[in-house]
């Protein structure tokens, strides 16, 4: 069998979580290159490559550069920091390859309208692996949202509701990169694992645009506490003030006149949740409240005001895609998710079609990051959102219709059994 080769840039906890997955899981495909700013992270990745795949990759080099134009390379991942995803992502799109972006924000809007231009003079498509796209409840709601269960959609919100304040306090001893953007920045850093969802439910970029913004910090506080708490009074940064508050409320008005919501909250003792919310004229979907409610659904439930736990749900309203995954077997991280985006990803690669998280969605989604930090600035004023499609969001070219395509449940794409 011919393999295809992945090149894989940047080789932090995430890189390496990735690389793992795919040398145990996708073995049309083959990592043919390596690169990691720290060498150290760079032999680890190529530890890797020898205990699960066999090999030594054919390229291992602190810059990427050295590499990307190689022939054996079809396809790029880059779980980098987030000040680099855009510059990877263009370098290997200029280069002819397939990229595939780790999550992040944008740093400037001219870096967004950078991505979408390069994709459109060069036609390679680059996908965001917005993981949580494809998680199991987002599918179920998406596939329940296209059924029209939930009616004309008005509302949505989701949050980052991650305690991460061991890795923002301890950046600089780990590393990693999030403590600076703390220290320096004010905005909605983190939004695509909650709007990815939304702006499919919500037809983002395709006969619907995000159209402006208005965001709001709180005072910052949590961090200084944790680092006095555990680290003692002495530590880095134990009364630093951080630019970034603790709690960031972004809301955006869609064309159509829908609102999100989103909230970034990463240094606050809780619980994790994404805090899904999709409202539309007949019903709700609350992960907080780990259910759905339709009018009509369950005599007498509307006035009751009780959802219906999200589990009465899965044996008749389960993406077909899920269904399939639960029967062959969940892969990689987060519940099995991180395999569902990477298999998307390899699934356009192998047959040369657009990817389903394309460059419209991931300059639109990264967007929020700096506009968001724009309006905070100004004491809340609203933004404009550019439209990043340059007026194709009106008509679109339609879309590839497959498997993992979030614009519609293929449900044509799959066996008997799944459907
Ligand atoms: N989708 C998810 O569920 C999920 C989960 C965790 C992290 N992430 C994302 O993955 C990315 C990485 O996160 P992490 O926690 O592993 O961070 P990390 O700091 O541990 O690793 C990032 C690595 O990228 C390397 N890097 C930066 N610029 C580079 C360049 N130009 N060339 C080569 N290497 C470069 C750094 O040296 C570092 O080792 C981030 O975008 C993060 O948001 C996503």
């Amino acid at each position: 069998m011919e393999k295809m080769g992945v090149a894989v840039i940047g080789l932090g906890n995430r890189g390496q979580l990735l690389l793992k997955t795919v040398l145990k899981h996708f073995k049309d495909f083959q990592v043919v290159a390596l690169s990691d700013l720290y060498e150290d992270r760079l032999q680890k990745g190529i530890a890797a490559c020898e205990k699960y795949g066999e090999y030594q990759p054919l390229y291992a080099d602190t810059n990427y550069k050295n590499f990307i134009s190689k022939p054996e390379i079809d396809c790029v991942i880059v779980p980098s920091s987030w000040d680099s995803h855009i510059e990877i992502c263009i370098d290997s799109m200029n280069a002819g390859k397939y990229v595939a972006s780790e999550v992040g924000g944008a740093y400037n809007i001219e870096q967004c309208f950078d991505l979408v231009k390069t994709y459109e003079r060069t036609g390679v498509p680059c996908m965001m692996l917005e993981n949580c796209c494809y998680g199991k409840d987002e599918m179920l709601v998406l596939n329940m949202v296209k059924k029209g269960l939930f009616g004309e959609i008005l509302h949505c919100e989701g949050g980052y509701h991650h305690d991460l304040r061991d890795e923002v306090a301890l950046g600089h001893e780990q590393r990693h990169y999030r403590l600076d953007n703390y220290m320096h920045r004010n905005g909605e850093v983190y939004p695509t694992h909650e709007l990815g969802p939304i702006a499919k439910v919500l037809n983002i970029n395709r006969g619907n645009r995000m159209i402006m913004l208005t965001a709001m910090a709180s005072k910052s506080g949590a961090v200084n506490q944790w680092i006095k708490d555990n680290k003692g009074a002495d530590y880095e940064n134990a009364n630093f003030h951080f630019a970034m508050g603790d709690v960031i409320t972004t809301c955006i008005k869609c064309a159509h006149g829908e609102t999100i919501v989103l909230t970034h909250d990463t240094t606050i003792p809780r619980a994790y949740s994404r805090g899904g919310l999709v409202q539309g004229t007949k019903g709700t979907w609350s992960e907080d409240c780990d259910g759905i409610l339709i009018d009509g659904m369950v005599e007498g439930a509307s006035y009751d005001h009780k959802f219906l736990p999200m589990k009465d749900f899965y044996e008749e309203h389960m993406h077909p895609l899920w269904k399939e995954y639960k029967k062959n077997g969940l892969v990689g991280g987060h519940g099995g998710m991180d395999g569902l985006c990477l298999a998307a990803f390899f699934d356009a690669v192998r047959n040369k079609t657009e990817v389903p998280i394309d460059a419209y969605d991931m300059a639109s989604w990264m967007a929020i990051t700096c506009l968001s930090e724009d309006s905070i600035a100004m004491g809340s004023m609203p933004v404009p959102i550019p439209d990043f499609t340059y007026g194709k969001w009106i008509k679109r070219k339609p879309y590839v219709r497959s498997k993992y395509c979030l614009e519609e449940v293929c449900y044509d794409c799959f066996d008997e059994e799944e459907k």
